[in-house]
């Protein structure tokens, strides 16, 4: 997959592993990850889909309306990407956090969905539920920050709540911070995200 790494100075602190939203690319959230953790290390991937010439990580049929069977496919491809990645630039495969936003946020989730040990935590930043009917694997000791919107047109409050409430299933300890800028990434947000961060990890 199309990305970039950077190698951090703690190579002992988790490795960011940063995603984009729709249109976006591999550079869009390096200043979330200076705030979040500026001595990790950091792997931004670009998603392998596109829409109108726009980079997604997985497609979809409407807004809100995922392809099922490519978010699976998708997810299982980063998955292996970070594995692969892991071996390429020598960190540790059992030490990557994702940080998202929107649909970056969401093939985190799905990550999450699928795989017991894919992430050691996440930063989710307007997620929505990426597949339903799924058995979630075991998520103890995974901490999720999610930062949702009162008001967000994409992903409704209850989407929100209905996703903490399958996340806390599978035992993952789940932070939820609440604004009311739609379905923006403001500042506000982010800097409770990196109070967030510096406390679980
Ligand atoms: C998605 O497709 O992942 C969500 O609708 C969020 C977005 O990218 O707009």
């Amino acid at each position: 997959m199309k990305h970039l790494f950077q190698p951090g100075t703690d190579t002992n602190a988790p490795v960011l592993l940063l995603l984009h939203g729709t249109g976006g690319t591999e550079h869009d959230l390096l200043p979330l990850a200076q705030l979040l953790s500026p001595s990790s290390p950091v792997l931004s991937v670009r998603g392998n889909v596109l829409e109108k010439r726009m980079p997604r990580f997985f497609r979809r049929l409407a807004e809100g309306i995922f392809d099922e069977e490519d978010l699976k496919f998708r997810t299982k491809e980063l998955y292996d990407f970070i594995a692969e990645a892991s071996e390429t630039y020598g960190f540790s495969r059992d030490n990557v956090v994702a940080a998202g936003y929107s649909n970056g946020a969401n093939i985190a989730g799905s990550l999450l969905f699928h795989y017991a040990d894919a992430l050691r935590g996440a930063v989710l930043h307007h997620p929505m539920v990426p597949l339903r009917g799924l058995a979630l694997p075991d998520l103890t000791n995974v901490p999720i920050f999610i930062g949702a919107g009162t008001n967000d047109p994409i992903c409704s409050a209850i989407e929100s709540e209905e996703l903490t409430y399958l996340l806390q299933g599978a035992g993952a300890s789940v932070t939820v911070h609440w604004e009311g800028n739609g379905h923006r990434l403001s500042s506000s947000e982010v800097q409770r995200a990196a109070e967030w961060f510096k406390a679980a990890f």
